[in-house]
């Protein structure tokens, strides 16, 4: 087994990883991990753009306000004025890096989306993600204290508890490593968990590479960390309905630059359901749509901005003018059909204002942590933000911690695999994750049931069964390490949704179709919860 040693080790190469690991000081050696190549995660698909207060007649109180709006008065107002205060600062951090975003004249252009009272999303054209992805890799390949590892999987983290060490603390991580089809060691004085979502599942989600298995949440709940508020699944209203498409989103901006939605038969409805029609919160449109589309029984809705000019449209949407395009969709001309897919999670593992975990050196950062900051829906284009101001932070904080000469790395036992045996029925993995996908879709999705819960549930039970005997008997793959942490999450999901009993931002339920008068999270709360360093 090989064995790797660094001050840190950051499991993620997306936003919010590649920031930490930029922002630590260069006397500290981190190592990155990737579980396919830098790029893929949710990062580079980012369309619309990073939110932040740059328009000199918009205010820090009203970003912050129409965050607490969007999240359904359950975001936490520590992480909310943290990340809007701070926001400018870490999109300043991404301009001296390099990240091009598109600028109009001598200002940066501005564009808007749903829940946002004013102009403030910072974009680069409609592939925002992409260039601040291409811009955080190529930073960090030329730093000489950053080593970037691809085709690592993380499987479990390694705990001093678990070792029979006394206090806790995470050391490390075992690691597949898919070209060897071996298992590595990673150990590490302080281990940044950066892994993304967990959108994969469910059977439509807006994530082309299919990296948002919840693999980090999976991790950390195992090691004895708490989660919370994972009913929150993020339902993007528009993504392209057409059977060659993948996975491909229809940026909210559009409808920020004057899209509208319309029935197949040319109706517009959104004004029906709120008063700021197509620029609602996401969680608004997306049921508003779901709600049509199951009145007029039709398979998608219509997404129009046709009646914009031609070159204005091919500016400021190049990549979505071309995908359409490929597909014989001229979006010039004609309206795009989209319907709602899984896109975001807004819940995850709970940490601090720095990303600390209840694991003393364990830490989680952008999708993968449940900071506050979303509350019962996430306002658009502040994703991308949290990932830069709680990446910096956790770097801060961590720089802080590891001032202190550290202990020795502990004896860890290499991974046994000397008991398992090569799968010989990897059909067994895929007809799962379908099966999974399939009932996450249908039970746990946009409109939920205390009956649809209990059903899914059930179907956990048994996966659950399955999938802890399959890797009890069979050497892990990259397949089998993401689908038991889809089931891990997929239970975790459903649980906060049964304890959820009302309806607010994502999770709307006919059983409970009132809001609370109470502000709660949905925390959960391991067996192996050790009343950590948060408690
Ligand atoms: P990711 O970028 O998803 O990176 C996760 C990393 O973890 C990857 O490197 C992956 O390989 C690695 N990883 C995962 N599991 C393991 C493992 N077990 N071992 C090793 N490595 C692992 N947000 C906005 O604010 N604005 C937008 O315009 C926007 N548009 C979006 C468009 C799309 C299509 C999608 C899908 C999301 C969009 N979002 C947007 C959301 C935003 O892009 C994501 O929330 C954000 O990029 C997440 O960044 P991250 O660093 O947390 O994770
Ligand atoms: C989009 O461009 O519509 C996605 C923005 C986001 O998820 O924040």
């Amino acid at each position: 087994m090989a064995r790797f040693e660094a001050d840190v080790l950051i499991i993620g190469s997306g936003a919010a990883g590649l920031t930490a690991a930029l922002n630590l000081p260069s006397n500290l050696k981190a190592h990155v991990l990737s579980k396919g190549k830098l790029e893929h995660g949710a990062t580079w698909w980012a369309q619309g753009g990073i939110a932040g207060v740059f328009d000199p007649k918009d205010q820090t109180e009203n970003h912050i306000n129409d965050t607490l709006v969007a999240g359904a008065n359950l975001g936490h107002l520590d992480s909310v004025q943290h990340t809007v205060k701070d926001g400018p600062k870490g999109i300043q951090w991404l301009i001296d890096q390099g990240v091009p975003f598109t600028r109009q004249e001598e200002q940066y252009h501005l564009t808007r989306e749903g829940g946002h009272s004013h102009r403030r999303v910072l974009h680069s054209a409609d592939a925002t993600g992409k260039a601040i992805q291409q811009t955080l890799i190529s930073q960090a390949k030329s730093a000489s204290n950053i080593e970037l590892f691809e085709d690592r999987i993380a499987i479990d983290l390694i705990t001093r508890r678990k070792l029979g060490l006394g206090e806790d603390a995470c050391v490390g991580a075992y690691v597949y490593n898919q070209e060897t089809e071996s298992v590595d060691l990673f150990l590490a004085r302080t281990i940044i968990l950066a892994t993304g979502g967990a959108s994969k599942a469910y059977l439509y989600n807006t994530n082309p590479n299919g990296v948002a298995s919840g693999d980090g949440i999976a991790m950390a709940w195992r090691a004895g960390c708490r989660v919370a508020n994972l009913e929150f699944n993020q339902f993007h209203p528009t993504y392209l309905y057409h059977p060659k498409a993948q996975s491909f989103l229809v940026t909210e901006a559009i409808r920020g630059e004057g899209g509208i939605l319309k029935l197949p038969n040319g109706t517009r409805f959104m004004h029906r359901f709120d008063e700021r029609a197509e620029l609602a919160p996401r969680d608004i449109v997306a049921r508003a749509i779901d709600f049509e589309m199951k009145r007029v029984g039709c398979e998608y809705v219509h997404l129009d901005i046709s009646h914009k000019p031609a070159d204005f449209i091919k500016e400021h949407f190049p990549t979505i003018y071309e995908r359409c395009l490929e597909l014989g969709i001229d979006i010039t001309k004609e309206p795009i059909p989209v319907v709602p897919a899984a896109h975001y999670t807004c819940g995850g593992v709970m940490t601090d204002i720095n990303g600390q975990t209840d694991i003393k050196g364990l830490f989680a950062i952008g999708e993968t942590a449940f900071t506050g900051l979303h509350g019962a829906n996430r306002l658009a284009s502040n994703s991308l933000l949290e990932c830069v101001v709680y990446g910096k932070s956790a770097a801060e904080q961590v720089a802080s911690l590891l001032q202190e000469s550290g202990e020795a790395f502990p004896e860890v036992p290499n991974w046994d695999d000397s008991q398992v045996v090569n799968s010989d029925e990897d059909v067994i993995i895929s007809h799962n994750w379908d099966e999974l996908r399939r009932f996450m879709w249908d039970y746990v999705g946009i409109v939920r049931t205390d009956k649809r819960l209990q059903r899914a549930q059930h179907r956990i039970d048994l996966l659950n069964d399955e999938i802890n005997e399959y890797y009890s008997n069979y050497k892990v793959s990259k397949y089998l390490i993401e689908l038991r942490n889809l089931v891990t999450v997929s239970e975790l999901i459903i649980r906060c949704a049964m304890k959820r009993t009302e309806s607010r931002g994502l999770h709307y339920t006919l059983d409970y179709p009132e809001q609370s008068p109470d502000l709660y999270d949905t925390v959960l709360v391991p067996e192996n919860y050790f009343w950590g360093v948060n408690a």
